[in-house]
């Protein structure tokens, strides 16, 4: 058993290979307009996804609310339809997979979701709450369900002999917990963690990330780690997806995307980001976007963060970037990147100092 200090990041994310790859992933919500006017309108919630996520890796989608992150998570675990593109897991195209071609799949791809209040049914014990993938899959366990819980509940730090208990008698740490030792029951291959600690006290938040890091390395799993802030998954991603308005701007390997985010969205997120050192503080300019972020249903041409963007020139309003790969595996959707020696663009016209730092 390895520990999370010891966990071989670099190897993992380099050699392995890809369990799930997705190519131009798109959901459009059709919006009607009115009650007899049949609109063509729709939410572009995501519009053109493509990523891979190697296996044993955790990959992080990070972005403000509304950016489309729960829909790709709701996506890759097939609990929505695509509008677009495709998912390939484990070698096999899951798609447009129907109900029962998916549902020997479910085993290996599981969700945990953000709200550990809402997600837990409050009349069940956390005996039959833990123990209903096994009855729901019709799934054997050697020693019975009984102990087969028990045992989840040790592997999540959890008292085993709380079986018989509902989830108002636990705290809401104690509920994540109780939510993963479900995720973990049919033993899956891939973990889409939607914010799984966003709704709990910050005292705990570290214990819970560190619990799905240490289950990482114990069980072999692999993340998609959805979070809105970069500060919370910094530690555990191998690699980080910044995403905007439906779209990645930027994704590379977790220490680019700390040390010398190309993107201006990123750029700003990570201003946010707490600097742990405190000779470091003062170092460091915080820069405050101004402006709402666009609705999807409309959103701006070309570049989406042309609206807020401190850099935007007249091409960002007319042609939109390629995610281009700017740095080794570090891929970036902008015209004129921070943080590179040069690019033709970027040599073409220097940056402007950010007009919101301050
Ligand atoms: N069923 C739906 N019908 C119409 N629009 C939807 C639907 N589900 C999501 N949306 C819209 O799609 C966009 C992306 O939503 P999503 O929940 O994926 O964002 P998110 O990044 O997870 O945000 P948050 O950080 O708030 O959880 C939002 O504008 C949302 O209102
Ligand atoms: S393409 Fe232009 S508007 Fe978009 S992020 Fe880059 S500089 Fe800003
Ligand atoms: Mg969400």
């Amino acid at each position: 058993m390895t520990t999370a200090q010891s966990r071989p990041r670099a190897a993992k994310a380099s050699g392995a290979t890809d369990l799930l790859t997705v190519s131009g992933l798109q959901k459009h919500f059709p919006v009607r307009r009115g009650l007899l006017q049949r609109g063509k309108d729709a939410v572009k919630a995501v519009d053109g996804l493509d990523f891979t996520v190697a296996r044993g890796e955790t990959l992080s989608l990070v972005g403000e609310s509304g950016c489309g992150k729960t829909t790709t998570g709701r996506m890759l675990t097939r609990l929505i339809e695509p509008s677009a593109g495709r998912i390939d897991f484990d070698g096999q195209d899951i798609t447009h997979l129907s109900n029962s071609r998916m549902r020997p799949l479910r085993r290996d791809i599981q969700m945990i979701f953000q709200d550990p209040y809402s997600s837990l049914n409050p009349r069940h014990t956390v005996g039959a709450i833990v123990g209903a993938p096994f009855r729901l899959q019709k799934v054997q366990t050697e020693h019975g369900v009984k102990r087969a819980v028990q045992d989840l509940l040790k592997l999540v730090g959890l008292n085993p002999e709380h079986y018989n208990r509902y989830p108002y008698e636990f705290s809401g740490g104690q509920r994540q917990r109780i939510g993963i030792a479900r995720t973990l029951a049919l033993r899956p291959k891939l973990i889409v963690a939607d914010e799984p600690v966003s709704a709990l006290d910050v005292s705990i938040q570290a214990q819970v990330i560190n619990l799905l890091e240490d289950l990482q390395n114990e069980l072999d799993l692999t993340y998609v780690m959805i979070a809105h802030d970069l500060s919370i998954v910094r530690h555990v991603s191998d690699r980080v997806a910044v995403m905007y308005l439906g779209k990645i701007v930027e994704i590379g390997e977790q220490a680019g995307i700390y040390t010398q985010p190309m993107h201006p969205y990123t750029v700003a997120l990570m201003s946010a980001v707490p600097v742990p050192d405190p000779t470091k503080r003062g170092q460091r300019t915080r820069i405050r976007l101004t402006g709402d972020v666009p609705s999807p249903l409309n959103p701006p041409p070309a570049c989406r963060f042309n609206t807020r963007c401190w850099k935007a020139k007249d091409i960002c309003r007319t042609e939109e970037p390629p995610l281009a790969e700017l740095a080794p595996g570090h891929r970036v959707a902008c015209h004129f990147p921070e943080n590179i020696a040069s690019t033709p663009a970027a040599a073409a016209e220097p940056a402007p100092a950010p007009a919101e730092a301050k």
